[in-house]
């Protein structure tokens, strides 16, 4: 079996090698200086066989066309599997976190973050599974997502790529990540191993700048942060990438608690640990926790550190080396994470052929892609306000686009798409709309004025008396504001507000006096509060990508009908970011000192807010006990009724709320959701089941309780109450 071949290979191993197992590099240390397309033979053999890395990241050439991929994987397979002494293939990694984005035309899914809004964890499950076809079919088999972090600080600049801020959201999206890209078993050809991350507490850097400093007690450590990394390794996560910060004054690259006792101890994890990029080197360079590069080097991986990524040099390797050879590390402890790596190999076949899969290659089909991903985005569009009925537009409606992201690829699919910080658009696929394209072949050239400006620095380019002529001859404005692509530091920003060129541009338009329709195209929430009073429809894409634009073209003119609903709190006010399970005496202010309850929580929208063109009504909630004990399951049902003129998908969500506990409780927890789809007038009853242990929490002792006491329930304007009898410790 696996676990004797990868012990027979160890045994075979010099130390050299193993250390090298435990180095991966960028592809861009082995490519030719003048061709990116080719393979510098010189530093080739230095890699492989000097330095013996085991594994490789970002394994493209310039074109990101796979037959480019291809020959430049296989070159390096070939070395690695007939030049050195134990023919151990490479093992490549890439980021493809919304869809297979280093490939040319392939597609991309929306963002996690709208992905969120959709409560459809089948939509996620499915754009991982084809985004693991089209990466295995590129001949990469690690793939490293998904992002598990919560998105609970909106300044943080990867925002976009959480499942919200809610703990049982994050863990049953990410969750379904997993499953997509693991669950045919790593052998097959629609598979990639998984990767968990960013272990542990990356999202909620205190600053909310990328990579630094958070302070997390261990009760908002265990009872947000952990559960869905838990949940990720019960489910199979292969692997796990470390949070590249700090918490508490540790740097968690350094963290022989978090990177053994919790994660190995205590969550049973048997994968591979690699860092993040140049985090070993940083101990020393940026933390300041190891005097030199070689101490940084020994406290990474006496922490449980498996792999890192170096990624331009050989530092580790050589450092590494010295350490074992003068006994700082021992060869047992190696010899731990080499398991782990050859195991891991073994597991995706590798040994039996490293090289890209035509089984992989056959199962790509694009269409398909494009269908779930023209769902995905159809099914994150979150309507947030629509007053008096003003959407959907009317049929035969002339429009006025405007705004930067009118016409702008790039605001649609941001981070990890073709180029890293997805702000490249000559990198897009030709046939991929803007959202004025999309509104355009929804209405009609003919129908469509455009007053988009591509740029958001140069929003406030325009003018104002040219947009009131235009307008003069529309019947809307849809004005799409929001942000353009970013990924981590160059992401970080210092307001959460709307930046002033485009409020300025939304007054302009609201001054035509035509009905203004505004499409924010965002990753996270940005404040938008000085100027929704006079908007009358208002329409969340997040980051929908590939076929975003028509999905919006859809929303707008009605042909589908908006389901998604909000996976955050999105706030009013930059210095107001309660979340919807606050405690009850949060955000107290100072015109109401009295207010202890969710009178605090006012938002510009709650968490789960999302409207659609047809109503809902929820009735009839009901336990199937008053009392329940340990051991026994309570089963909630609630009839919804769509009472509306027009078919509609709804999320039915089950919160609850602990009335007393030993530590301040929440207003209220998520605890499942469900969504459905109803024709008009028909009904549905939906039913829960609810475990004692999914009531519990972190009490003082560190422990997992589920404390007696009365429970309430709530669907919408549901609430019933049932009292739980014995008290449990899980
Ligand atoms: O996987 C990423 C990580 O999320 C951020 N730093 C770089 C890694 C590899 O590209």
């Amino acid at each position: 079996d696996v676990d004797q071949k990868v012990e027979a290979l160890l045994s075979k191993m010099s130390i050299e090698e193993k250390v090298g197992q435990m180095t991966q590099v960028t592809i861009d240390l082995i490519l030719d200086d003048n061709s990116l397309d080719a393979i510098d033979e010189k530093k080739l053999k230095e890699a492989i066989l000097n330095k013996k890395v085991g594994s490789i990241l970002n394994v493209k050439g310039s074109a990101y066309t796979m037959d480019t991929w291809h020959k430049i994987q296989k070159r390096i397979q070939e070395v690695a599997t007939k030049e050195t002494p134990n023919k151990i293939p490479v093992l490549y990694g890439i980021d493809a976190i919304h869809g297979a984005n280093y490939i040319e035309g392939s597609t991309l899914y929306p963002h996690n973050i709208g992905m969120a809004a959709s409560r459809n964890p089948e939509l996620v499950r499915q754009s991982a599974k084809l985004t693991a076809t089209e990466t295995r079919a590129s001949g990469i088999r690690w793939n490293f997502d998904p992002v598990l972090g919560l998105g609970r600080q909106p300044l943080w600049s990867r925002f976009e790529e959480t499942f919200g801020e809610d703990v049982h959201l994050v863990t049953a999206m990410g969750t379904a990540a997993i499953k997509g890209y693991e669950e045919d078993g790593l052998k097959s050809p629609t598979a990639v191993a998984s990767c968990m991350k960013h272990y542990l507490g990356y999202s909620i850097p205190a600053s909310g700048k990328d990579r630094t400093p958070a302070y997390i007690p261990e009760y908002t450590l265990r009872e947000y942060l952990l559960p869905p990394f838990k949940s990720a390794v019960d489910a199979g996560t292969s692997t796990v990438m470390i949070n590249s910060g700090e918490i508490n004054g540790v740097p968690v690259h350094a963290s022989k608690y978090l990177l053994t006792d919790l994660l190995r101890g205590e969550l049973g994890f048997e994968g591979v640990a690699v860092s993040d990029w140049e985090d070993v080197i940083r101990l020393h360079t940026r933390h300041k926790v190891a005097d030199t590069p070689k101490e940084a080097v020994r406290l990474a991986v006496e922490a449980g550190l498996d792999m890192s990524m170096v990624p331009y040099d050989y530092s580790f390797y050589d450092l590494l080396l010295e350490l074992v050879k003068e006994g700082a590390i021992s060869e047992s402890r190696i010899d731990e994470s080499v398991r782990r790596i050859i195991k891991l190999k073994y597991k995706l076949g590798l040994f039996d052929n490293p090289f890209p899969e035509k089984a992989a290659l056959a199962k790509v089909d694009p269409k398909k892609s494009q269908e779930v991903a023209l769902n995905a985005a159809r099914e994150t569009i979150t309507l947030l306000k629509n007053e008096k009925s003003v959407l959907p537009l009317k049929k035969g409606a002339k429009v006025l686009v405007a705004g930067p992201a009118a016409n702008n690829l790039t605001s649609l699919h941001s981070s990890w798409s073709y180029v890293w910080q997805g702000n490249d658009d000559r990198q897009y696929p030709k046939s991929t709309l803007t959202i004025k394209e999309g509104l355009e072949a929804k209405l009609g050239k003919g129908n469509v004025i455009s007053a988009a400006q591509r740029d958001y620095n140069h929003a406030a380019n325009f003018d104002a008396g040219q947009l009131k002529k235009d307008a003069a001859s529309v019947d809307y404005i849809v004005l799409c504001l929001g942000e353009d692509a970013y990924a981590e530091t160059p992401g970080n920003i210092d307001d959460l507000t709307l930046d002033s060129k485009q409020l300025a541009l939304a007054s302009a338009a609201m001054a035509t006096g035509k009905p203004v329709i505004l499409v924010l195209v965002e990753g996270r929430p940005r404040v938008i509060s000085s100027i929704e009073n006079d908007i009358p429809g208002i329409l969340l894409a997040y980051r929908p990508s590939t076929m975003g634009a028509q999905a919006i073209a859809e929303v707008l003119t009605g042909e589908y009908n908006p389901n998604g609903i909000l996976p955050y709190t999105y706030p009013k006010h930059t210095g107001d970011l309660i979340k919807y399970d606050h405690k009850y005496t949060e955000g107290i202010r100072e015109d109401e000192p009295n207010t202890y309850t969710n009178g605090a929580y006012r938002p510009q929208w709650a968490f789960g807010h999302g409207l659609s063109y047809t109503t809902f009504e929820f009735s009839n909630l009901k336990a199937d006990k008053a009392t329940f004990s340990a051991g026994e399951k309570l089963n909630l049902t609630v009839t919804v009724k769509n009472t509306g003129k027009r078919a509609g998908k709804v999320t039915v969500e089950l919160y609850s709320r602990d009335l007393f506990a030993s530590i301040t409780p929440n207003f209220k927890r998520l605890r499942k959701f469900e969504k459905i789809e109803l024709a008009a007038g028909a009904s549905k009853q939906v039913s829960f089941t609810v475990s004692p242990e999914e009531l519990a929490f972190i009490n003082a002792q560190g422990k997992k309780v589920t404390e007696p006491g009365t429970f309430e329930f709530i669907v919408k304007d549901q609430v019933v109450s049932v009292e739980y009898k014995t008290g449990q410790e899980n």
